[in-house]
This record gives C-alpha cells, structure tokens and sequence, in this order.
C-alpha cells in the first residue's frame, strides 16, 4: 500500500512517499481504508521536528484520518464491513478526565500515523461519520473541530455571549461555525484583509480586526463590547498574543489556550489574570465523548467544514508547503482515492 513517511531526518524535505505492507486486524482491531486525511499545524511542528524533536523515523504522520471497516478483527463489537468511521485524536481518551496516558495514544505524534491507504486501530478508537459528511470533510473533524468543540463547551458559553477567535485557521473556523449555532456574537482577527473580505462574505462574520495593521486588536475588543471585554478568547496565537488576550476578556472571563501559532516562549504578567478574574483553561483536543456530541451538533445544523484545498497523496508535500504559508482559511486535506 501507499504511504507516506517523514523518514532520515525533519523537515518537508524528508516527507517521501513509500509501500508498505498492509496491516491486518487482531482482536479487537479493525483496518480502514483511508479516504482521506487532513492536515493540522501540529503536523507542520512534527515534520520541522520541533513537536517531538526526539521523534524515532522513519514515522507516518497525521492524526486525522477518514475511511471505511474493510477488514474486522476477532471480538469487534461496534463496527462491521463498509462502517464509514474517523479516527479519534487520542486513541485511549474515550470519556471523562484527560490521562497522562491518554497524551502518549496520540496518533502521529508519539504513536504512529495516518497517512497511508490503509490503517489498523483499536475498535474503540474510531467514530462513525455523520451522514451530512463526505470522507474529505469527515477527515477534518478529529483534532481542529473536536478542539474547538471541546473549548466552547468546556467554558460553558451559552446564547449571546461573545467569543473571540484569532486567525482564520482549522481551529478557528470551526469556531466560528460552532459559535453561530450556539447563539454566540463572534469577533475574529485575521492577518489577512483577503480573509476578511472572505468572512463578511461568505460566513457573514463582520466583526474582524486585522492584527498586523491594528497590532493593539485588544483595544478593539473593548470598544466592540463597551469596554467589557469578551466572555471567552479562543487562544490560538500562544505566547504573542496571551497578554492581548488577557486584557481582550472580560472580568470572569475565560480563555482557552489552544495554540502556538506566535510561538512558544515569552514572559506573561500574571496581575492582570488575578486582579480581573480571568480564567485560564488549557484545552488538549478533546475525548470520544466530546466528538460523539460535537457529531450529533454537525449532523443536526447540518454543518460542513471549510475546506481550503485538497492535495492527493502524491503531491503530500505541497499540502505541508500550502499549510506552512498560512495562505489557507479552514482545513487543508489530503485525498487517498
Ligand atoms: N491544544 C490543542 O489540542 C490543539 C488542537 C488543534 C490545534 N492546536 C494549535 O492551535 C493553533 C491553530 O491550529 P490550526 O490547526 O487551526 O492552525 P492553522 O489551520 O494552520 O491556522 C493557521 C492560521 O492562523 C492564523 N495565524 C497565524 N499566526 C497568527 C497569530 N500570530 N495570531 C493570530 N492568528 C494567527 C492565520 O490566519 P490569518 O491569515 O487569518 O491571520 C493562519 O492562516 C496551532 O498552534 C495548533 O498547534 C492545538
């Protein structure tokens, strides 16, 4: 079978594309067909090797995969031949808190990936697609949608509370979907006036601020909710942007840090987070559970992903080059047909 690899050493350079054997299921394990797999900014941190710099190669990346059962193993319960399933980020975080041992069942990080046309996992570790889904779209779903499902729900926004979104990626953009149905008013920065445009047009969101040209955005933020603040930042950016965020949320507010797209090291002044209040909850993806009801939300508002582009397997490499220049709005996918 095809596959593709990050193999002699990191970088985009050392993805190749290579056969392997097929795998085939024990108890308890399934084998799918890959359709199709999505790319995250975390595989770009993997392949750069700054993700996992110790990372043993050769190493299948990706997390996100979406495909049909075509071989069931002995004692499978929950699935059977020509099941349309995802695989979930952490295979072992099935419900309730996050375990230290459910980090380490990441696929394409610590554990193997899924990039390659077939792939073997635990029966527990996959959920079916909602049928409003086709494979590329259900390939978006298991770690940026999951995430942003996780973060809104975890920090309890309810109808007419506003949220803060930063940049216009996965994350982010399922954000924004998830916000509408929620009943939430959504402001969203972007360092693109392209995808502003884009916004306001196409996703009827008209509350955006370009942070390169309005670096100070927080200040933005205030005059938007009458010097209030928002109920909940969706903390993509990291590092460059904590502070910002910080002074951008409510007293009693939330943030929820996601992401390092600003980098990862940096110094914060704690005063602010303690003299207003502010609550600061770290968001790991999500469990089974909280992609099972993020599921049955897309399937009944009948929401679909947005998609910047699809790449086919062979052309992998531009796919990691299209995500590395920020240029995408939305997911980045990879088609195994
Ligand atoms: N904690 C978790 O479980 C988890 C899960 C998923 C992702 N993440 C992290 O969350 C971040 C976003 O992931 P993603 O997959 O959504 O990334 P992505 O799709 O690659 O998003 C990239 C977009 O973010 C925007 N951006 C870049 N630098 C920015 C900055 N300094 N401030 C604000 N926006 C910026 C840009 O949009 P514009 O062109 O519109 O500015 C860019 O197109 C990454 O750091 C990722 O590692 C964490």
């Amino acid at each position: 079978m095809r596959a593709v690899v990050l193999d002699g050493g990191f970088g985009i350079e050392a993805l190749r594309q290579v056969d392997l054997p097929e795998p085939q299921p024990g108890p308890g394990e399934v084998v799918l067909r890959v359709r199709a797999v999505s790319l995250n900014y975390r595989d770009l941190l993997v392949v750069q090797g700054t993700y996992h710099p110790k990372l043993p190669l050769p190493r299948i990346p990706c997390s996100d995969a979406a495909g049909e059962v075509v071989a069931v193993g002995p004692n499978v319960n929950r699935w059977a031949m020509g099941d349309r399933v995802m695989a979930i980020f952490m295979q072992c975080w099935l419900a309730g808190e996050l375990t230290e041992a459910a980090t380490r069942s990441a696929l394409g990080g610590e554990s193997e990936g899924v990039l390659a046309e077939y792939i073997c996992l635990h029966e527990d570790g996959l959920v079916a697609i909602p049928e409003v889904l086709n494979f590329t779209e259900a390939a978006t779903l298991p770690c940026a949608a999951v995430t942003a499902w996780h973060a809104l729900t975890q920090a309890g926004a309810t109808a007419g509370q506003t949220v803060l979104l930063q940049g216009t990626g996965g994350v982010s953009m399922f954000a924004a979907q998830f916000a509408r149905v929620m009943g939430l008013r959504v402001l969203m920065t972007s360092g693109s006036e392209e995808k502003r445009t884009r916004l306001a047009n196409e996703f009827g969101i008209c509350e955006t601020v370009h942070y390169r040209q309005q670096p100070d955005w927080e200040k933005w933020v205030r005059e938007r909710t009458g010097g209030t603040g928002v109920d909940l930042v969706l903390e993509v950016g990291g590092a460059g942007t904590l502070e910002r965020s910080v002074r951008a949320v409510r007293v009693g507010g939330t943030i929820a840090l996601i992401g390092v797209l600003s980098g990862v090291t940096g110094t914060i002044n704690p005063l602010p987070i303690l003299m207003r209040s502010v609550r600061l909850q770290g968001i790991f993806v999500g469990s089974r559970s909280h992609f099972e009801a993020m599921n049955r939300a897309i399937q009944h508002h009948q929401i679909h992903p947005v998609i910047d582009r699809v790449f086919p397997l062979a052309d992998a490499v531009s796919a990691w080059r299209h995500l590395e220049s920020g240029q995408h709005m939305g997911k980045i996918v990879i088609a195994l047909d």
